[in-house]
């Protein structure tokens, strides 16, 4: 039985007897409440709800060597499909190899009002402002983290401090601010110099995470095309790519879509990994954050991007699903769940690709968009799999469509 076949009740045994999650868990996706009143409450403002995105898993994952099901929260049908896809042609071919850097979030203090010599001054006090910034957080060293690198840049009339702060398995962002607003502080007092502010830099750069795969030709066949052939075209679309702003542009948003999914799933914060990944790609020109090319009788794939995460602390903590998400995988730290969401960012985007360049994207998606055209429509319970199996068969996805093979099997 395919897992896409089974009802979600089925799915939830599956990750229990699988040992993916206990009983206490499975309890936990039944109930189908992800967010206690009092935890919405404590998370943002004005809160009168909760806002509900399914919530699934994507199969096949073989990285470095282990195997995982990867939990992913997405609104778009079709992306997990694609993830699992792209995951079994490569675990075909012998799986994922990710390397990640270490965690180093970069942080700022900006100085207005400076003076000839200030910069002198800061250089000076070098290695007494590093005490400063590593005193801020005593937890963040005995957790092995702490303050690796202070540089000083001038702009005309302004001075940077440049912080590179490893945090260790935490995302960062309160940690680099509470250590920069401490050590503003200190600055200001050994300059003279106003604070004009003291911010982490959503820059990715100290969290880069490089995966590498390559794909046996015979994994991309399709039923009227060589696999070699579905290789060469993928290489030339990603050749295409680097060359045209608006096809790299969606060619990341691929890349993105299991991104983000894998982000949403794990409670972390999707803009900050959103604009890294940008900021990233418009480096030298906007181009598409993977590479795709033929080695050895192979397709050979590298994604190369920061992925900006936190294994704990914040709402990673607090909020059950997204505990439940690093329980199914097993998560160790903040290392290992980057290198899953940059292996699923690959799966996604040779999915696609592979897609776009054989039969064209809209056979598979708008045959996954059946279900959710047939709900829009009106459909219920049983009706949903029936209204969309009509769809699938007539090949005609419009709403009124929808809604006229629904009227159609009431009067049945
Ligand atoms: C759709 O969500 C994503 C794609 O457009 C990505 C791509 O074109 O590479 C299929």
């Amino acid at each position: 039985m395919k897992l896409y076949e089974l009802t979600d009740e089925e799915r939830i045994k599956y990750l229990l007897v699988n040992d993916y999650i206990d009983n206490k868990q499975a309890d936990l996706l039944k109930s189908r409440e992800p967010l206690s009143q009092d935890l919405a409450d404590s998370l943002s403002e004005n809160q009168v709800g909760v806002f509900g995105l399914p919530y699934g898993f994507a199969t096949d994952f073989k990285i470095n060597g282990k195997d995982y099901v990867v939990p992913m929260s997405i609104e778009e049908p079709s992306v997990i499909a694609a993830a699992s896809n792209g995951a079994k042609r490569i675990r075909n071919s012998g799986g994922f190899s990710v390397n990640v850097s270490d965690h180093i979030v970069y942080g700022q203090i900006v100085l207005e009002s400076v003076e000839e010599d200030t910069l002198t001054l800061l250089k000076a006090q070098h290695d007494a402002i590093l005490k400063v910034a590593n005193e801020a957080h005593p937890s963040l060293i005995r957790r092995g983290g702490g303050v690796r690198t202070l540089e000083f840049h001038k702009y005309d009339n302004l001075i940077e401090l440049e912080l590179g702060v490893d945090t260790v398995d935490a995302m960062g962002a309160n940690i680099v601010n509470t250590i920069l607003e401490k050590t503003s502080k200190e600055v200001a007092a050994i300059t003279g110099c106003n604070v004009l502010c003291s911010i982490l830099s959503n820059s990715g750069e100290g969290q880069l995470v490089d995966v590498q795969v390559d794909v046996e030709f015979e994994q991309l066949s399709t039923k009227t095309m060589s696999g070699s052939e579905v290789a060469q075209r993928i290489v030339s679309l990603t050749e295409f790519a680097k060359k045209s702003v608006k096809r790299a542009v969606t060619h990341n948003k691929g890349i993105m879509n299991g991104i983000d999914a894998v982000i949403l799933a794990s409670g972390n914060d999707f803009r900050a990994q959103e604009a890294a990944a940008h900021e990233y790609a418009a480096r030298s020109g906007y181009q598409p954050l993977s590479n795709w090319q033929i080695e050895d009788d192979r397709l050979h794939g590298r994604l190369l991007m920061p992925i900006e995460v936190g294994s704990v602390g914040g709402a990673i903590s607090s909020m059950p699903m997204a505990q439940l998400t690093l329980a199914i995988m097993h998560i160790s730290g903040s290392k290992e769940l980057r290198s899953v969401i940059g292996a699923v960012g690959l799966a996604n985007n040779l999915s696609a690709l592979r897609a776009l360049v054989t039969t064209g994207i809209q056979a598979g998606h708008m045959s996954l968009q059946s279900k959710s055209l047939a709900v829009s429509a009106g459909a219920i319970g049983a009706e949903i799999d029936l209204v969309a199996a009509q769809l699938n068969s007539e090949k005609n996805y419009s709403l009124e469509n929808a809604k006229k093979v629904l009227r159609e099997l009431r009067n049945k």
